[in-house]
């Protein structure tokens, strides 16, 4: 089986907008999270789309699944966790309760609610590297170059640019592989995940590169958010 997980547990501190978390602000018509929805919802690969909500906003999301006009047969709600690595093992949990064991072919792609413009051809290379590697991330080659600083304050070093790529999501993976590499993390490694790759990565598993789309941007801060209106094509002349 093939599962959509699309990760909203977090809050948007960064987003110093609203309380509402940034994953349920507006973008033209319509709350981020029903556009990201929206375009899973395009490929036909997936046989349940998990959507990982912190528990304080799962009835707001209730209401907004009635709300909007979208095919919710394969929908299902998980409860976000205390990180995002937290929120992928709960939806990894929920599958479990919901179709019983694991199989050893079931592909999880996890990605953020927070990039609405992945691509159904993202999604479906994604799906096919998973399948055929176990692992996979998202990247697009670096264009700024990246500095290293280990004390924030003076340049440790600065790879070379060439061999240098922003990681987005999708993130996607065997299901049972993910299980067991994080099983075997200590606490101390766990604690210092940033992503979910990064599981795979610790412990020498090779995680394969999907290309991906300057425009699957992740919507972090207010600028992201006035950068993803213009995407989307909803900025008026009032704005
Ligand atoms: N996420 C999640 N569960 C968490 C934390 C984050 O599912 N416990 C999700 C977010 O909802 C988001 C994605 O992971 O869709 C990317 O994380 P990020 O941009 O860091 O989101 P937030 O944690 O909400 O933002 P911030 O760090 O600014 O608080």
């Amino acid at each position: 089986m093939i599962y959509g997980a699309i990760l909203a547990g977090g809050s948007g501190t960064r987003m110093h907008i609203s309380s509402l978390p940034k994953q349920f602000l507006p973008l033209d018509k319509k709350p981020i999270i029903i556009h990201t929805l929206e375009k899973m919802l395009t490929c036909s690969r997936f046989d349940a789309i998990y959507l990982g909500i912190h528990p304080s906003w799962m009835s707001h999301m209730t209401d907004l699944l009635e709300k909007y006009d979208l095919d919710l047969e394969k929908v299902r709600l998980a409860p976000g966790g205390e990180n995002r690595n937290g929120t992928i093992f709960n939806i990894i949990d929920e599958i479990a309760k919901d179709y019983g064991a694991i199989e050893d072919d079931d592909i999880i792609v996890t990605h953020d609610a927070v990039r609405p413009f992945v691509t159904l051809r993202i999604l479906e290379d994604n799906i096919n590297a998973a399948i055929k590697f176990g692992a996979c991330d998202t990247v697009v080659p670096a264009t700024d170059t990246i500095v290293k600083s280990h004390d924030g304050a003076d340049i440790s070093e600065i790879p070379d640019r060439k061999i240098m790529y922003q990681g987005q999501t999708p993130q996607s993976f065997n299901i049972k592989l993910l299980k067991e590499l994080y099983s075997k993390l200590k606490p101390s490694e766990k604690a210092i995940l940033t992503d979910a790759c990064k599981i795979c990565v610790m412990r020498g598993t090779p995680v394969k590169l999907v290309d991906g789309e300057i425009s699957n941007m992740k919507i972090t801060t207010v600028t992201d958010y006035k950068i993803a209106q213009v995407l989307v094509g909803g900025i008026k002349e009032s704005d």
